[in-house]
């Protein structure tokens, strides 16, 4: 099963979570592929069996603004990926209230489009309550990686 890991960052740190994601996938022996920044048309031809965000929220709620284009180029194209497994991580910060990890919304919203299907709740992780968000994250990327397994069993 190709898995495609996508991240969008402003200071580096969804990128690291990334990095651990696509490592811990690789080693319990999947065919796990990240990178830092994906072209559409690379996607697009990678053609990926499922998918993984992780992301962080800027400014007022948006998608970091290099990912911006790889998903409105998505919300057009409309890769036939239903039925594909598919999780989000959220990297944001609560005392952004009401804008909270909308990245994770947002992408939420192009998954439903695409009829991509959620293998477990998104991962969203709060800076201000953390700053070992890599740390953080191993928990849900190791549940990631069996509900994978198993689905490909
Ligand atoms: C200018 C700026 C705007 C931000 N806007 C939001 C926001 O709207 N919602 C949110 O949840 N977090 C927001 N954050 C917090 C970041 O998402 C959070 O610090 C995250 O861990 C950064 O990850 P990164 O290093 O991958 O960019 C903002 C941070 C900055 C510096």
């Amino acid at each position: 099963m190709r898995i495609a890991i996508v991240s969008g960052t402003v200071f580096g740190t969804a990128e690291e979570v990334a990095w651990r994601a696509s490592e811990l996938l690789a080693e319990a022996g999947l065919d796990v592929t990240f990178r830092p920044h994906w072209q559409l048309s690379e996607l697009l031809e990678h053609d990926p069996e499922a998918v993984l965000f992780v992301t962080s929220t800027t400014g007022m709620g948006e998608l970091p603004e290099k990912l911006q284009p790889l998903v409105s180029g998505l919300e057009q194209q409309l890769p036939d990926w239903a039925g594909r497994p598919a999780g989000i991580i959220g990297l944001g910060d609560g005392g952004y209230g009401d804008n909270f990890c909308l990245s994770v919304d947002e992408l939420e919203a192009l998954y439903e489009l695409l009829g991509l299907v959620m293998l477990q709740d998104s991962l969203r992780l709060d800076a201000s309550e953390t700053v070992t968000h890599v740390e953080d994250a191993v928990p849900w990327i190791n549940e990631f990686t069996a509900l994978l397994q198993a689905w490909h069993a």
